[in-house]
């Protein structure tokens, strides 16, 4: 008998009804994923940090109309965590379903963020869900739960964080239909920055030259690239009063890295694209 554990965190959903959340499509993913949506296909969002997958699935799931499921995954996730337990109530042992199950039940879109940190084992329990069963199975109680119309299995990793050991099995791949993310296109980022951030186009599209400018040091050594949602953090401190160059070094390059030759390079693409 397992007890109540705090190692899933879900955003249980209701159907997205209120505002359409913003979001600017980069190439066909919209089509592909409704598409998807229609022939029951499970679809896996490849791509960095901060480029817009969370979005993308919000906006899907408000355009279909469908509740969204989000399940962070780390390398505790346990099977009974996405299935579901047994659990104490008043002397009385109570099933309660997990947050694979609901969105089963519910026919919600269920969005497995990070993918990869969850272990291989946990992850297998996606499988029966991924293909023409459409199940899943509460070993547990013995049930059954075959999915409702309208539940769709959406999963999201960071193919640059993947490590040798953390990887997801050859048996589960084939089971999704791939869409790979990346930063947009300068006009469409300088759209989404100007939108998110609160600042002008001029503004939004000094800093995405800047991010393009920096994103070229990655051969230089720079582990990790200013994301759009660091640009959006820069542009909204700049939106509050603080000067572009400071709000550059506070919210993009300091956080990069700590490596002084790299932070000195960065502060010299600042004064060579924003102090013009
Ligand atoms: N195409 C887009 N349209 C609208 N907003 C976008 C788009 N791409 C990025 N954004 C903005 O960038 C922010 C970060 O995007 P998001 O959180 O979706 O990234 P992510 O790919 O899920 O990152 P992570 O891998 O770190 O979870 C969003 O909150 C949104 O403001
Ligand atoms: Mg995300």
């Amino acid at each position: 008998m397992s007890v109540p554990s705090e190692n899933v965190s879900v955003q249980h959903g209701q159907p997205l009804v209120g505002a359409e959340p913003y979001y600017v499509p980069i190439t066909d993913e919209i089509t592909v994923f409704e598409q998807c949506h229609q022939h029951q296909l499970a679809v896996m969002l490849k791509g960095p940090t901060g480029c817009g997958k969370t979005r993308f699935v919000e906006h899907m799931a408000w355009r279909l109309q469908r509740p969204l499921i989000t399940i962070s995954c780390h390398d505790d996730l346990t099977a009974s965590d996405l299935v579901g337990r047994f659990l104490i109530q008043h002397d009385q042992t109570v099933w309660q379903d997990g947050p694979l199950a609901i969105a089963a039940r519910q026919g919600a879109i269920c969005y497995l963020d990070e993918v990869v940190e969850a272990r291989q084992d946990t992850v297998v329990v996606l499988h029966s869900l991924t293909d023409h069963r459409r199940t899943i199975a509460l070993e547990k109680t013995g049930e059954v739960i075959t999915a409702a119309p309208g539940f769709q299995l959406v999963v999201s990793y960071n193919p640059g964080y993947q490590r040798m050991l953390n990887d997801l099995k050859p048996s589960t791949r084939p089971r999704f239909v791939a869409l790979e993310f990346d930063f947009p296109s300068e006009t469409t980022e300088t759209e989404i920055v100007a939108h998110e951030g609160g600042v002008s186009s001029l503004v939004a599209s000094r800093l995405v030259t800047l991010a393009h400018q920096i994103r070229g040091l990655r051969d230089r050594g720079l582990a990790e690239v200013p994301s759009t949602r660091v640009l959006i953090a820069a542009a909204r401190l700049h939106a509050g009063g603080i000067a572009l160059e400071r709000a550059c070094e506070l919210a993009v390059i300091a956080p990069l890295s700590d490596d002084e030759t790299l932070i000195a390079a960065m502060n010299d693409l600042i004064t060579l694209t924003l102090k013009r």
